[in-house]
Parts: C-alpha cells; structure tokens; sequence
C-alpha cells in the first residue's frame, strides 16, 4: 500500500521539526493562546486532560529557566526560538496511576503543533533536558512528570546555524514504510 507524502493534508504534510528559528519575529499574544487552546481540546482517556504546560517567552524568566535545563546539544539552537513550552502530564491522579498520561500528553501536543502549522509556525519537540532541573526551577508537584520542550516560532535562516547543524537541517527526512506498520490478518502482514 502506498500513499504518498503530497496526498495527506498539507498541515501534516509540511510539518518538520526546524532547528532554525527566526530570531526576531515575535508570536502574538493571540496565536501563543490558539497554540494552548488547540492543545486544551485534545482528546483524553477519561477525560482527564493530564496535560500542563509551562510558557516561557523570550526573555522571560520562565524562558530563560527553560533554556538553562536543555541539553547543550539542544540549547545551542532552542534558546532562539521565541517561545519555549515545558510539557508536564499527571502519572498520579486521584484514582491513581493514569496510564495513558503520557499518551494523551502527546495527542495535546500533536494538536498544539499542528495549530502551530495552520498559523505558518513550527513546533520542535525535545526530550533532551534535565527533567530534575525542571521540576526544581518549576517547583512541579511529584505527581507530574516533565515530558518534553517544544520550541515554537517562525523559520529561520539556516545560515545562522552551526555548520554541523545546517546539514543536519539540510538532510532528507526519513520514514519507515506503510508496509512496515501497517498489517492485516497477522502481525506482519503488510495491509494489501
Ligand atoms: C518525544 C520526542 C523527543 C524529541 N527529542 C528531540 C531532541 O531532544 N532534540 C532534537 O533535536 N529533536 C528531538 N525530537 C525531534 C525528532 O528528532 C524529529 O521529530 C524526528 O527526527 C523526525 O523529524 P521531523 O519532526 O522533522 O519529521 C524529538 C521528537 C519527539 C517526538
């Protein structure tokens, strides 16, 4: 089965995760809150909603936090990205372990990115940060574990990179087949 990249919905489509982000173009109030909106209404087992987000903008403090807990791998381009959203899900809930938080912390983030794509934006999601260092600068309750940073923002120009990450910029971006995910009948079988 073959379906190709050019007949799923552009939004999908012309998602990436972008290393270079514009360094001056800001994100209007309005937009950052259709990002947090598009995330709200994510579907959730139970309903739970497990998801927290904490926003930094640039120069912020909560930015600047954010940044100081990345990976200097990441750091080295995410700091420049104008807003940086510290993704949190509640494993704890009143009834117990919610087993699907991290699940559905994931939906509400798809949705949150895909937002990001209708508005001409670009989402990328990190889980290279000290999630102890996070929890310590948010103060976060232990009941919710620190997920992932998304850095959002406008694209960039490339050239503003380290050279090692304009090629890794510049490669082709690879996925596994259909045949390779999808099955009919038994596992493996690829769907005819
Ligand atoms: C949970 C998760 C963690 C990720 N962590 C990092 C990261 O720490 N640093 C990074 O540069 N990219 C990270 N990525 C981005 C992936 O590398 C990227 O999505 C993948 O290579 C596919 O590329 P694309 O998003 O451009 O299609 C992460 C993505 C996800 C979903």
């Amino acid at each position: 089965m073959t379906i190709s990249k050019n007949t799923i919905h552009p939004l999908v489509a012309n998602r990436r995760s972008p290393r270079a982000f514009d360094r001056d173009r800001k994100i209007s109030p309005e937009m950052l809150s259709n990002l947090l909106e598009a995330a709200r209404w994510a579907p959730s087992a139970n309903n739970i909603q497990p998801w927290r987000f904490i926003v930094g903008q640039k120069n912020d403090a909560t930015h600047q936090k954010i940044v100081s807990t990345l990976s200097e791998g990441n750091r080295i381009w995410a700091e420049h990205a104008p807003i940086l959203i510290l993704a949190v899900t509640q494993e704890e809930g009143e009834r117990g372990k919610q087993s699907y938080a991290w699940h559905d912390l994931g939906l509400a983030t798809t949705q949150m990115v895909l937002q990001a794509s209708a508005m001409e934006l670009y989402a990328h999601i990190m889980a290279g940060f000290s999630k102890d260092e996070a929890r310590s600068a948010f103060s976060i309750p232990a009941e919710y574990v620190p997920l992932t940073v998304i850095a959002i923002g406008y694209l960039g120009d490339v050239e503003n990179l380290p050279e090692k990450l304009q090629a890794r910029e510049k490669a082709p971006r690879i996925r596994k087949t259909l045949d390779e995910i999808a099955f009919q009948n038994t596992w493996g079988e690829p769907l005819a």
